[in-house]
């Protein structure tokens, strides 16, 4: 089976295609249509291979039955334009219609394949070998499905009547000049209505800008809507903790600080809260699928809930990740968090990430963790009642 072939930031963007091959009759569209026709359905079905994988009982969840029948449908629509050449009259307008009805049927994976994750726990339990492996197959499924989305957004808007009237300098999806800072403020007003409507108060922001190299705003080529996400997504779960450490306090709410730097590597933006931080123990399992310390949200239509699945952190990381940057925590537990999102400044190093199937993803699937090498291979605080220091003193 093929690999997926990365795609550069700077080609999504078309800037890196000279203008004189793209001069001719829609040759730049013709280009896209060879290239997707097969990479679509080579990462759809690197996907499928691994989800074969996952355990039967799994599998055989009603709503991961959904899933898979969509990705099906999907490879076998693409392949029908294995062999239709892009000269033929209606070949690049169909592409363009079906490109739009798959990404319209892959809209609700996440929370679909959520539900069967659900439905699994609920009737199986879950021990730590299926729990991990679903965790290392929902990084690299929802990576799949971030950079399949990518590459049909890309095709719709450029050659499409998808167009952008708002932002007319986009290049598809992505700014060639997007301004961090303003992103910060767009995504720290949502989530900030989001807070008032549940809390009735919201801390405020501050911003700082720190440009190594000059004096002007910090800019990089990258897709705003990416960034929105991950940020809004910080901002929610630093409101959050701010207003139920603070609510009550004489002094108010401490502020949300946001610092947004460039380096020559990285462009960094961290959002610093006072909301009470988390312990070191449990910060890892911040990043699991299924891990949430708000209650469950109701899955009604159109309610939009501050916080409750669990999806936050670990979908920004990978939306962080997929053009080779990463999101970290760290956390002073009795203080507050620091989150930071780290990208490429460079847009000649941001290249897609992608999940390879090979055999050292099998394995991960295949193999059961092996005897801890360390003593004390527990996470969980020792019950000091059952201590044998406690019984001998
Ligand atoms: N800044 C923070 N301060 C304290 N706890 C935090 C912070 N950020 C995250 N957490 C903890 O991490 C958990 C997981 O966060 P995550 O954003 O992934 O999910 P969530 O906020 O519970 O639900 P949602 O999917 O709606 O975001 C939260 O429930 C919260 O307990
Ligand atoms: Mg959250």
């Amino acid at each position: 089976m093929n690999s997926p072939r990365e795609v550069f930031l700077s080609v999504l963007a078309s800037l890196s295609i000279p203008l004189k091959t793209c001069s001719e009759d829609n040759a730049c569209e013709k280009t896209s249509y060879v290239f997707l026709r097969k990479e679509l359905p080579v990462r759809l079905a690197n996907t499928m291979r691994e989800v074969n994988l996952l355990p039967d009982k799994l599998l055989s969840q009603p709503s991961v039955r959904l899933v898979q029948k969509w990705y099906m449908q999907s490879f076998v629509e693409l392949l029908d334009y294995e062999n239709r050449k892009p000269e033929d009259p209606h070949t690049l307008n169909d592409f363009l219609e079906v490109l739009i009805e798959i990404r319209n049927r892959h809209n609700d994976v996440v929370p679909t394949m959520a539900q069967g994750v659900i439905e699994y726990k609920e009737k199986f339990g879950f021990d730590p070998f299926v729990s991990s492996n679903i965790q290392y197959f929902l990084d690299r499924f929802y990576t799949n499905r971030i950079s399949f989305r990518m590459l049909i957004n890309q095709h719709t808007l450029l050659f499409g009547n998808d167009t952008n009237p708002a932002h007319p300098k986009h290049i598809g999806s992505i700014d060639p000049t997007c301004n961090v800072a303003e992103v910060v403020k767009d995504a720290y007003d949502t989530a900030k209505m989001l807070c008032e409507k549940y809390y009735l108060a919201a801390p405020e922001l501050k911003i700082e800008e720190f440009n190594s190299k000059c004096g002007d705003p910090i800019q990089v080529v990258y897709v705003p809507s990416h960034l929105f996400h991950m940020l809004f997504e910080l901002f929610k779960n630093s409101m959050r903790a701010t207003v139920e450490l603070h609510e009550n306090s004489a002094e108010g709410l401490p502020p949300v600080k946001t610092r947004v730097t460039l380096g020559k590597e990285d462009l960094s933006v961290k959002i610093s809260d006072r909301g009470g931080g988390v312990p070191l123990r449990k910060i890892d399992r911040l990043f699991n699928y299924m891990y949430s310390t708000a209650p469950t949200p109701s899955l009604e239509p159109g309610a939009v809930p501050l916080a409750g699945f669990g999806y936050g952190l670990p979908i920004s990381r990978l939306y962080a990740r997929y053009f080779q940057g990463d999101l970290k925590l760290y956390s002073m537990e009795g203080v507050g968090t620091d989150a930071v999102i780290y990208l490429k400044a460079l847009s000649s190093e941001s290249f897609e990430r992608l999940p390879v199937f090979n055999k050292s993803a099998w394995r991960h699937y295949k193999t059961s963790p092996e005897a801890d090498d360390w003593s004390n291979p527990s996470r969980e605080p020792r019950d000091a009642s059952k201590s044998i220091y406690k019984a001998n003193r």
